[in-house]
């Protein structure tokens, strides 16, 4: 199995000063095949962890599976991913976020330009960005089929845009709302465009089975998919365990409320390879 020994400084580095980073590790076919038809099941379930497009269209994006199914239980404690999180958030970690967004083949709506810790802060009262997103696509992520973007180096800015706020979250905005098209806390268009002609941009691309970091804070968004391919994206948010919400109230399928740090367990049905 590789190891990240090596790479631990370097991965460190590029996530400080750009906020996103590749591994040196993917999962293997046989992982990527089994992770992909387990998704799809889980996807058929009628729950409110399976989000569905506008007016009930198709599945959107699904949450929290790791605390329903055994194999994306297994996932989060893969050694490799394990390792990427502490290393890069700083210590022992738990899962704060699982969740699969699907962007299905000209159906997957974009994702407006938005920092994941505007709604950890303003819903959840995370008390710091010190948490990190582990991406792992399921199919190939191409220029077309609504790849993530990010804005390098905005995760050291700040958070932009947040609405006023008086006092203690009041369910502004239900939690539905931070799983759609129509997110509650976006970075405005004209700001982003002005973040991306200073900073640049970022299209992050890979094969099924890469694995990809990026930062809380950092500005991103996704485009529609107009493709025939869809773009399932697996998303494992780690949170440092002395970074956890006092009293999170939005579901626990969106806020994990277990805040034990994570062990690491090896599954031999989720081999990895280089690169
Ligand atoms: C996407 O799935 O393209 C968006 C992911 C994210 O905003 O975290
Ligand atoms: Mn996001």
């Amino acid at each position: 199995m590789p190891t990240l020994l090596a790479e631990s400084a370097e991965l460190k580095d590029a996530y400080t000063t750009e906020g996103w980073c590749r591994s040196p590790f993917r999962f293997g076919p046989d992982a990527v095949d089994l992770l992909r038809r387990r998704i799809d099941l889980l996807c058929q379930e009628d729950r409110p962890e399976v989000v569905h497009e506008r007016d009930g269209g198709a599945v959107r994006g699904i949450h929290g599976c790791h605390a329903y199914d055994e194999l994306c239980a297994a996932l989060v404690r893969h050694p490799l991913l394990l390792g990427l999180a502490e290393t890069l958030v700083g210590g022992p970690v738990y899962v704060y976020q699982f969740k699969v967004n699907l962007k299905q083949a000209r159906e997957g709506a974009a994702w407006p330009w938005h920092q994941d810790f505007a709604f950890w802060s303003e819903e959840d009262r995370m008390p710091t960005d010190r948490a990190v997103n582990l991406a792992v696509p399921l199919d190939e992520v191409h220029a077309d089929n609504g790849p993530l973007v990010v804005l390098p180096g905005t995760h050291r800015l700040g958070l932009f845009d947040l609405p006023e706020r008086d006092g203690e979250p009041d369910g502004r905005a239900d939690w539905r709302s931070h799983v759609s098209a129509d997110l509650a806390y976006t970075v405005r268009t004209d700001r982003a465009e002005e973040l991306e002609r200073r900073m640049g941009r970022r299209t992050i691309l890979g094969p099924a089975g890469s694995v990809h970091a990026f930062h809380p804070s950092i500005v991103h968004a996704s485009s529609n998919n107009r493709s025939p391919d869809r773009r399932a994206l697996l998303l494992i948010t780690y949170n440092a365990v002395d970074n956890a919400p006092a009293q999170p109230t939005r579901p626990a399928f969106l806020v994990g409320r277990d805040t034990e740090p994570v062990t690491p367990v090896d599954d031999p049905r989720l081999g990895v390879e280089s690169g």
